[in-house]
C-alpha cells in the first residue's frame, strides 16, 4: 500500500454504527457473543456444529498438537449431505439453491431438490469411472452450475477436489494436476469472457500431454458448435452422456471429520504453488457459522458473492457457506464490464440481490468508470455489502457505501486467506460500529493478535492467530515440513499470516498488506518468485527480480527487472515476448505490466537481490539504505534508466 494512503488510513476516525432497523432485525444483535465465545471457544464452535447433520457425533471438539489441529474428532459427516439433503425434508425443497446467469445472458435456476439430483448423478458418474474415496479430482471449469455440482459430487463420495481457476494456463494446470496426482479431470469445451470463448478444453489437452495420473477427462458442453473440441477416444467423455445413464440417488459417504475435502493451490513465497489442504468437519462448521453471522443471512435473502470459484472465496462463499445455510446463491459467469460497465448493477436489479460481496479492486474500477453506471439502476434491494481480498482504502469504502449501498447498507470488510478457510476478522453487521478501511475485530472465537518482531503483542507489526480455528489448513499437500516452516516457525506455536497490521486504541484491526513476496494483483494472489521463475525459463533471460508497484485499481502492478544473457539485444519485441512467456507459464493474471532491461541487479555482498531498492525505484522514491550493496553504482544507474523509461 502506498505510504500516502497508509497515512490517511491511520488518521481515519469516521464511525458508522449499524442503522437501527438493521440492528433490530439482525441475526446477531447481542454484543455479549464476543465475551461468551472468548470464555469457551470450543463450546462456541460446537454450538454451530450441533445445528448440522452428523452420521456420528464427535468425541472431542479439538485435539491440538501444535501445529497440528483436529476438529470434531471422531465425528462423521458429509458436506454434500449438509448442503443438500438436510434441506430436502422441509420448506426449502423447492427453494432456489443456485441462480445462474451466463455472460451471453442465459438464466438457470436449480432448486435444492434439482441440485441434489444433479449432484447424485454426477457422483455416480465419477464412481462409474472408478473414482474412489480419497482419489483427487481436478476441476478446470468456467463459472457454471456444473462446477458447483462437480464439487458437491466429489464431497459426496469423499474424493477431494482441486479446483483450478479457468484463467490459469495449460502449464499451470499441468503442474497442479501433477502435484495432486489427480485421477480425473473435469473441464468444459469453454467459457464466455468478454464475448470471447476461453478455450478450456484446448488448454486441458495441452496439459494432459504431461499429466500421466489422469485416466479420464469429463467435458461439459458449455459453448457448443463454436468450440467443438477434439475428444480423445478412451480418455475423454461428455458430461451429458455420462450423467444420462446414472441413477439420481447416491449414498453420501460418512466421512471422518478430518478426511480431506479439497486441495486448493495458492501462491506462497517460493516459485512453486502450494496445495492447501482443507478437511471436512471443521471447514464445514467454520463456513456455516461465518456465512450466517457475517452476512446476516435470512431465509429470503439472495446472496451474491462475485468471486470466481477458482479462488477460496468462491469455495467458501459461493458454494459451501450459502448452501450449508439453505440460502440462494447467485453465480455469474462473465466479466463485470460486458456488454457494458453496468452488468453487475443490471444483475442486482434484475434478481433483487440483497447481500453483495466483492473485492476492493472491483470497487475501485467501478469508481473509475463513474457513478452514472450504478445510478442507472434501482439498487434498493441491497441491504448489506461485503469486501474481501485486499485492504480497502477509505475513499473506496465511502464510495461503496454511498453509491452502491445508498448510504443505508453496512459494509463488512472481511479478512481471511486461502489457508484460513473462512473469514477470521470482520464486523458483525448488527453489532459493530464500522470505520472505513478497518476489518474491525476478530470473529467471535478467533484469537487474532498483532505482534512485533519478537512476537510480543504490539500496536503495530504482524497479524498472527494465537489458537487454532475450525477451518484452518491442515497442511500443504505433499510437503508437511513447508507447512511448519511457512506458518508456525516465525513465532513458534503461533500462526503467521504474512500480513502487516495495526491495532488502534479501540482494538480495531487495520490490515496493511503483505509483508512477504506474495502479491495481490486485481485480487488475485501471485508470488513474485513464481513470475521470476517464469521469466528465467525464457532462453534469453539470465536473471530477474519482480516487485509489486502500488496501482490505483489493481492494488499492485507487476514490475519485472530483467537481465539478459550474453549478447541478447533488449528490444521492444523481446519485451512483448517475455510478457507472453509469463502468460504461457502461468496465465494472463500474471502478465507483467512493466519490464525493465538492466545490465545488473542491485545485490548485497552475499548475492541477494535487494528488492526493497527496486521498489523504491519503481515508486519513484529516494533510495533507502544502500550500505549493504556490493556495488552502489548499479542501483543509481538503474534508477536513472527507470525514470527515463517512464
Ligand atoms: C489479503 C482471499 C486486507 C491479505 C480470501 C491475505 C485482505 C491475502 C483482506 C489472502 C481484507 C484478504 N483486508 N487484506 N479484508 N482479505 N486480504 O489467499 O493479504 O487469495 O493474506 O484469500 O489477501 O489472499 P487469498
Amino acid at each position: 500500500m502506498a505510504e500516502k494512503t497508509l497515512e490517511a488510513l491511520l488518521k481515519e476516525d469516521r464511525h458508522f454504527p449499524p442503522p437501527q432497523d438493521f440492528r433490530e432485525r439482525a441475526v446477531v444483535r447481542d454484543p455479549k457473543v464476543y465475551e461468551q465465545a472468548a470464555q469457551d471457544r470450543l463450546k462456541f464452535w460446537e454450538s454451530f456444529a450441533q445445528q448440522l447433520h452428523w452420521f456420528k457425533k464427535w468425541e472431542r471438539v479439538l485435539e491440538w498438537n501444535p501445529p497440528l489441529a483436529q476438529w470434531f474428532v471422531g465425528g462423521r459427516t458429509n458436506l454434500s449431505f449438509n448442503c443438500l439433503d438436510r434441506h430436502l425434508t422441509g420448506s426449502r425443497r423447492n427453494k432456489t439453491a443456485i441462480l445462474w446467469e451466463g455472460e451471453p445472458g442465459e438464466e438457470r435456476t436449480l432448486t435444492y431438490a434439482q441440485l441434489h439430483r444433479e449432484v447424485c448423478r454426477f457422483a455416480n458418474g465419477l464412481k462409474e469411472l472408478g473414482v474412489c474415496r480419497g482419489d483427487r479430482v481436478t476441476l478446470y471449469m468456467p463459472m457454471v452450475p456444473e462446477l458447483a455440482i462437480a464439487m458437491l459430487a466429489c464431497a459426496r463420495i469423499g474424493a477431494p477436489h482441486s479446483v483450478i481457476f479457468g484463467g490459469f494456463s495449460a502449464e499451470a494446470l499441468r503442474d497442479r494436476i501433477n502435484d495432486s496426482k489427480s485421477k480425473v479431470l473435469v473441464t468444459a469445451d469453454g467459457g464466455w469472457r468478454r464475448g470471447a470463448v476461453v478455450p478450456l478444453k484446448r488448454n486441458a489437452d495441452e496439459a494432459l500431454e504431461g499429466s500421466p495420473s489422469i485416466e479420464k477427462a469429463i467435458v461439459f458442453q458449455r459453448i457448443g458448435t463454436d468450440a467443438s473440441p477434439i475428444m480423445k477416444p478412451g480418455r475423454d467423455l461428455w458430461w451429458h452422456e455420462l450423467v444420462a445413464r446414472q441413477p439420481d440417488w447416491c449414498d453420501p459417504e460418512p466421512l471422518d471429520s478430518e478426511e480431506m475435502l479439497y486441495l486448493l493451490y495458492t501462491s506462497g513465497t517460493t516459485g512453486k504453488p502450494k496445495g492447501i489442504i482443507h478437511t471436512t468437519g471443521g471447514y464445514m462448521v467454520g463456513c456455516f457459522a461465518t456465512t450466517q453471522w457475517v452476512f446476516d443471512l435470512k431465509e429470503e435473502d439472495l446472496f451474491w458473492c462475485t468471486a470466481d470459484i477458482g479462488w477460496v472465496t468462491g469455495h467458501s462463499y459461493v458454494v459451501y457457506g450459502p448452501l450449508l445455510n439453505g440460502a440462494t446463491t447467485l453465480m455469474y459467469e462473465g466479466a463485470p464490464d460486458f456488454p457494458a460497465k453496468d452488468r453487475f448493477w443490471t444483475i442486482v436489479k434484475k434478481y433483487g440481490v440483497n447481500v453483495f460481496y466483492t473485492a476492493p479492486t472491483a470497487i475501485r474500477a467501478f469508481m473509475k468508470w463513474g457513478e452514472e453506471w450504478p445510478k442507472k439502476h434501482n439498487l434498493s434491494s441491497l441491504r448489506l455489502l461485503g469486501s474481501v481480498g485486499e485492504p480497502i482504502n477509505p475513499e473506496a469504502w465511502i464510495w461503496y457505501r454511498q453509491t452502491i449501498g445508498g448510504g443505508r447498507c453496512p459494509i463488512v470488510d472481511t479478512w481471511w486467506q486461502t489457508e484460513t478457510g473462512h473469514i477470521l476478522i470482520s464486523p458483525l453487521p448488527g453489532i459493530t460500529d464500522l470505520k472505513p478501511g478497518s476489518a474491525t475485530r476478530p470473529f467471535p472465537g478467533i484469537e487474532a493478535d498483532v505482534v512485533d518482531d519478537k512476537g510480543n503483542s504490539a500496536d503495530a507489526g504482524y497479524l498472527v492467530i494465537r489458537s487454532p480455528w475450525p477451518g484452518m489448513l491442515r497442511g500443504i499437500y505433499g510437503d508437511p515440513e513447508r507447512y511448519k516452516t511457512q506458518y508456525w516457525a516465525r513465532f513458534p506455536g503461533v500462526y503467521f499470516t504474512g500480513d502487516g497490521c495495526k491495532r488502534d486504541a479501540d482494538g480495531y484491526f487495520w490490515l496493511l498488506g503483505r509483508v512477504d513476496d506474495v502479491l495481490k494483483v486485481s485480487g488475485h494472489r501471485l508470488s513474485t518468485m513464481e513470475i521470476e521463475s517464469a521469466l528465467v525459463d525464457h532462453q534469453s533471460v539470465a536473471e530477474s527480480a519482480v516487485i509489486g508497484k502500488p496501482h490505483e485499481i489493481k492494488e499492485n502492478a507487476i514490475v519485472a527487472f530483467v537481465t539478459l544473457k550474453g549478447n541478447v539485444k533488449a528490444t521492444p519485441e523481446l519485451m512483448d515476448e517475455l510478457k507472453a512467456h509469463v502468460v504461457k507459464k502461468i496465465g494472463s493474471i500474471a502478465r507483467p505490466d512493466e519490464i525493465l532491461f538492466t545490465a545488473e541487479l542491485p545485490k548485497t555482498r552475499s548475492g541477494k537481490i535487494m528488492r526493497r531498492l527496486l521498489r523504491d525505484i519503481a515508486e519513484g522514491k529516494a533510495l533507502g539504505d544502500t550500505t549493504t550493496l556490493a556495488d552502489t553504482s548499479v542501483v543509481q544507474a538503474l534508477k536513472e534508466k527507470y525514470e527515463e523509461s517512464e
